[in-house]
């Protein structure tokens, strides 16, 4: 996804924005470009493909600047060209742009009755122009854009700047994330605080629908675009800041088998030997006691957490759940029930349909004056989601590079499980020996997940077995059921092939029409109270000539024999079977991507923060 760096400084900041837009580059993008202010002049340079080629060329030029705005773009409006690539530009103005103006189309035709020419066939571009017009009645830059933005509809976070303005830069934020980076005399913005972490680990957050001017040494900025407003600077502690691969080929490798470590801190908060701790959530612990069901919303890999909640809360702690894809539940005008915990689950915390779910319950429960209380389970303290929820859940997972989502996952599941337990506590439905059983489960699972990982090099061998394959099955019954989907969803995003997730109940509905002898099929079999039946399905794939590929328990009593692989898995509890089986499925989707040659953390087409619609 498009990806905001700028800054005003002293010193010439190009370096600064090529290394920005390099830490942003995990997110998903098409083309970059910088502009710089140099002597009066706007100096541009824009480049279809990586940062690196727009790097090779201010290098070549010798660009430089204290002033500048760049951007990584993920095309929405007109296909990815160096025409299209921002910033764009109109007169002595350069702007950058996050997310979608919605309403370009009716203001690109009034300035085109006003002689303006358009370059691009992005949205973005009028958003330079109205800034140009603007700034023939207005006194000021800032005048100008404060007077243009409320024409402006959608979500977007913008950075502008002008020829004739050298200390000065302007940003915008709306409903898009944009922080304010605060350096010793000199001030950046960023999309994500990632792109400044070389720099500094001071920064404000602005909010929505703020607009802020920042100069080398002051910031000012104005809630709701008018009200000057002061706002906090927080600083970031050390351990935020490491983001490198390490010994690994690629982060997505480095992040699975961060995984032991990122489950044991995120269990840590939560547990005092088998008990959990006394301060946890215990806040939230009146509002929990008083709701009657639980709604997840989320997206993607996140969405497939909130299956697995489903079935924790209904069966331990007999506590209805339903669980819906964000972009469904914003727009299909859902119930909007009384006594519900409405629990969003992001790793980014700023996924746009995630986001307007989120806000638009929360304006409709008001607007009835219903008790809801609202949660967010999400990896980014300083997220919007986190901000705008009565209480969170950290996922203490670090950063996560790669696009596809792997220590996220397991960590939000553990967290799932952790609120499942306390919300049980509050409602006096759990006994002590319910929960012991559970966190001994849970403080072995590192261990579990570590002797997993063991299995890499079977693992790889498999893959092997699917790099010419074009279709791949995943099945699983109960927790993993989101598992099956989650394996598909991996392989699928990072190999290329395609891949479908099933309940394996289903077969018999659908599936099984498509298995003969070059399907492979991926069969997650735990020691569980389905086994039998999900030994039955095995036998309907392989008497229609279906190659298996079993992770199965080790007590399962699964053995190889023709056309059937299994990867012996080490035995877990059927409750936390799905964190443990999430490792062969999240290796397996790597090897076969590497093999096949794909680019593995920034997978074709998709970004990891997906803030526009
Ligand atoms: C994108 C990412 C996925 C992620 C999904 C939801 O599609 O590529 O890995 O699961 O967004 O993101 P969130 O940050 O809300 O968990």
């Amino acid at each position: 996804m498009c990806g905001i760096v700028g800054g005003v400084a002293e010193r010439n900041i190009s370096e600064i924005l090529i290394e920005g837009l390099k830490r942003l580059e995990y997110r998903g993008y098409d083309s970059a470009g910088l502009a710089l202010i140099n002597e009066q002049q706007v100096l541009r340079e824009r480049r279809v493909g990586k940062v690196v080629n727009l790097e090779d060329a201010v290098r070549t030029q010798n660009l430089s600047g204290n002033l500048g705005i760049a951007h990584t773009r993920w095309a929405t409006h007109g296909k990815p060209s160096e025409v299209n690539a921002h910033p764009h530009i109109s007169g002595k103005v350069a702007i950058v742009h996050n997310g979608i103006i919605e309403n370009y189309a009716e203001i690109k035709a009034e300035l085109e009755a006003l002689g303006y020419q358009f370059s691009s066939q992005t949205d973005t571009e009028v958003v330079a122009h109205l800034i140009a017009e603007a700034l023939k009645t207005q006194a000021t830059l800032f005048d100008a854009v404060q007077q243009i933005v409320p024409r402006l509809k959608g979500a977007f976070a913008l950075g502008v700047i002008h020829a004739d303005y050298p200390d000065e830069l302007i940003a915008v934020r709306e409903n898009s994330p944009l922080v304010i980076g605060v350096g010793i005399g000199e001030h950046f913005i960023g999309s994500d605080q990632l792109a400044l972490l070389p720099i500094t680990n001071r920064f404000i957050y602005l909010e929505e629908g703020d607009i802020a001017r920042l100069t080398r040494t002051n910031v000012e900025i104005f809630a709701h675009g008018t009200n000057r407003i002061e706002r906090p600077i927080k600083e970031l502690d050390a351990a935020v800041s490491h983001a490198s691969k390490g010994e690994y080929k690629h982060f997505m490798l480095k992040e699975i088998y961060e995984q032991p470590e990122a489950l044991q801190q995120t269990i840590s908060q939560a547990l005092n030997g088998n008990r959990l701790r006394d301060d946890f959530l215990s806040h939230a612990e009146q509002d929990f006691s008083n709701i009657d069901q639980i709604q997840i919303i989320a997206c993607g890999t996140s969405y497939h957490a909130g299956m697995i909640a489903k079935y924790w809360s209904e069966q331990l702690i007999d506590l209805p759940c339903q669980v819906e894809i964000a972009s469904e539940f914003r727009y299909r005008s859902p119930v909007i029930m009384n006594r519900t915990l409405y629990l969003c689950i992001s790793q980014s915390g700023e996924t746009a349909d995630s986001l307007a779910a989120l806000r638009d319950t929360q304006k409709r429960a008001k607007a009835k004056d219903l008790n809801i209380t609202t949660m967010a389970i999400c990896n980014v303290a300083t997220s919007s989601m986190v901000r705008e929820t009565d209480y969170h859940l950290l996922t203490l997972a670090g950063p996560e590079i790669g696009v596809a989502s792997t220590k996220a996952f397991t960590t939000q599941l553990a967290a799932l499980i952790l609120l499942i337990l306390k919300i049980g506590t509050a409602k006096q439905r759990l006994d002590e020996a319910e929960i012991d059983c559970i966190v001994k489960g849970l403080w072995h699972c590192p261990k579990v997940l570590s002797e997993t990982l063991q299995h890499n090099q079977e693992i790889l061998r498999l893959s092997e077995l699917f790099v010419e394959k074009q279709h791949c099955l995943f099945l699983g019954r109960g927790t993993l059921y989101p598992i099956a989907l989650e394996g598909a969803l991996k392989l699928k995003e990072i190999s290329y092939i395609h891949a479908e997730g099933y309940a394996a109940g289903e077969l018999k509905h659908g599936p099984l029409a498509l298995v003969d002898n070059d399907m492979p099929v991926v069969i997650l079999a735990p020691q569980d109270s389905m086994l039998d039946k999900l030994k039955s399905n095995m036998e309907e794939v392989q008497a229609r000539g279906g190659e298996l590929f079993i992770f199965a328990d080790e007590n399962s009593g699964i053995v190889e024999k023709d056309r059937q692989h299994v990867v012996k898995i080490p035995h877990i509890s059927a409750w936390l079977a799905p964190i443990v089986y999430s490792i062969p499925v999240q290796l397996l989707s790597y090897h076969v991507a590497v093999l096949r040659g794909t680019d593995v953390d920034q997978p074709r087409n998709l970004a990891k923060s997906v803030t526009v619609e």
